[in-house]
């Protein structure tokens, strides 16, 4: 790994004014690799200060700035003098403030405009053309400027769809941040690079430097306990961990029978073997598959899995004595979405809560080092580890496993062949290069029996659907356009290789009507 001892790393504020963008503008600000954090419109800068940030930019949102609860910008904003980047709201939020007239403007621009340069000496255009496509979407615009401002750009609709003034503050009337404005992202680069001076030191390295140094002053001496599930998040969470505390760490992996192929395999010999993580290894298979029985309801299915799940690891956890810290592998979505602050390294929470994992008089605090990763950042830092890519790569696995892509009563027989079958769709998906581009390609075991003919034979198997979508965050989904003969041969080798079954069908419902699993 990269020496980066530096713990200093640059950083920009996001302040969050609703728009269905504003995480979008996160991402964008950290491909630059400049760190930021979103934070409310009504922050304020004891919040932020810890941050040192170099600059702000202020999001879109549903508002209009006339309305009287309409939300403004904290006076820490313009005070800090730090450079601001307002975008749609944000630009009307600015010239409203600072004494500028936002008014409803005659017609609503939506979708595609052609931006002009009026000024070509800003750093925000650098290197830019003189005309450029960018997507509008607002009602009402920018009528008089503030004191000290200038238009800076316009489109044939808005006279002033950029302004700006000598000291960095700025506003942007589209959105820079969508991929319909083919150049947003280079102007937040310049914003980033020319206007904030940030060099750009946000990397995966820099970030587990920072973060081993972070949980050693969190965890001290304490012991930490954190379950595996084979999946990524909590795969980096324990290897980050480990790094930074060694044999505090514990980690508990219970193997429920429900996993892919070789899964348990090579999750005991990722972190037991390779990264001599403490690592206990419960089979439970024989529990899961006995409470299993007879339940055919998907939904039961799950609340067993769950219980089950919580018990075993209860148990293995009283067993090692004194534990203070859970770890867990939180990202940073799920913070916006749970719209939680900052809680950091204080939080005290009854653990049931969250991973339902222990006693409910045991109160442990958390340990979430990726709670300020996405997923894809994740990914660098769980490499920069020295995880393996197959671990890193891992298309997203449901916790409840195979059980829920086994239609009906789950029966070791059933499970062995839908792994079979798991493991033909990966080997074809994989020799093609595919597996990357899909969100997550599988099978499932309906308990469907159709009649098929072998040979002389009549047979009558199970009928094996395959599902493979494509997307970005799995609240939508497309079915795959995989090319027939890759479904050709999926179909070919399940058939002939797997005695049990003798039909196979290809799943090609979107989400929604459908969901990604069949349950
Ligand atoms: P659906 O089937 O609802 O799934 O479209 C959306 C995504 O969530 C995954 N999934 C789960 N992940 N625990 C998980 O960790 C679960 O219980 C669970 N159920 C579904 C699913 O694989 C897909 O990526």
């Amino acid at each position: 790994m990269e020496e980066n001892p530096s713990i200093n790393v640059e950083a920009v504020v996001v302040v969050d004014f609703g728009s269905q963008y504003t995480r979008l503008i996160a991402r964008r600000v950290r491909e630059c690799h400049v760190y930021c954090e979103i934070v409310s419109h009504d922050a304020e800068w004891e919040q932020v200060a810890h941050l040192n940030p170099r600059g702000v930019i202020l999001s879109g949102g549903p508002a209009s700035v006339y309305e009287p609860d309409a939300p403004m910008a904290p006076s820490w904003i313009y005070e800090k003098h730090l450079p601001i980047l307002g975008i749609c709201y944000g630009l009307q939020v600015l010239a409203h403030q600072l004494g500028g007239k936002v008014v409803p403007g005659k017609r609503r621009e939506y979708g595609n405009a052609i931006l002009y340069q009026n000024d070509e000496t800003s750093l925000l255009f650098s290197d830019l053309p003189l005309s450029m496509e960018v997507w509008m979407s607002h009602g009402d615009q920018v009528e008089e400027l503030p004191q000290g401002f200038r238009s800076m750009a316009h489109t044939d609709n808005s006279p002033i769809a950029v302004l700006g003034n000598d000291k960095g503050v700025l506003g942007l009337q589209f959105h820079p941040e969508v991929v319909h404005t083919p150049e947003g992202k280079r102007m937040i680069e310049n914003f980033l690079y020319h206007i904030c001076e940030c060099r750009g030191n946000w990397t995966p390295s820099n970030f587990t430097e920072e973060s081993i140094v972070r949980i050693r002053e969190q965890v001290g001496e304490g012991m930490v306990i954190c379950g595996l599930s084979g999946g990524v998040d909590s795969a980096v969470t324990a290897a980050l961990i480990h790094r930074a505390v060694g044999e505090q760490l514990t980690c508990i992996f219970v193997d429920n029978g429900l996993l892919r192929k070789d899964e348990s395999r090579q999750v005991i010999e990722t972190f037991e073997r390779n990264l001599k993580i403490n690592l206990i290894h419960v089979d439970a298979k024989k529990d899961f598959l006995a409470g299993l029985q007879k339940v055919i309801d998907p939904e039961e299915k799950r609340r067993f899995i769950g219980k089950e799940f919580i018990r075993v690891f209860e148990e293995q956890a009283a067993q090692l004595g004194k534990v203070d810290f859970l770890a867990q592998g939180t990202l940073y979505p799920d913070v916006i979405e749970s719209q939680s602050t900052d809680s950091k390294s204080s939080a005290k929470i009854k653990t049931h809560h969250n991973v339902g994992g222990l006693p409910e008089n045991m109160t442990l605090s958390l340990v979430e080092p990726l709670r300020y990763l996405f997923k894809d950042e994740v990914r660098e830092v769980g490499l920069a580890l020295g995880l393996p890519m197959e671990m890193v790569y891992r298309q997203p696995f449901p916790g409840p496993g195979l059980a829920i892509r086994i239609i009906g009563e789950v029966t070791w027989e059933k499970l062995q062949v839908l792994r079979s079958c798991d493991t033909i769709v990966m080997d074809e998906i994989q020799q093609v290069d595919l597996y990357n581009q899909l969100w997550q390609s599988f099978a499932v075991l309906t308990d469907t029996r159709t009649v098929g003919v072998m040979g002389d034979f009549r047979t009558y198997g199970y009928m094996v659907a395959i599902r493979a979508v494509t997307s970005e965050d799995a609240m939508t989904a497309d079915w795959a356009r995989i090319p027939y003969d890759v479904l050709a041969q999926i179909s070919s080798r399940i058939v002939n290789e797997i005695p049990e079954v003798n039909r196979v069908v290809y799943d090609i419902t979107s989400k929604p009507p459908g969901t990604i699993e069949w349950e």
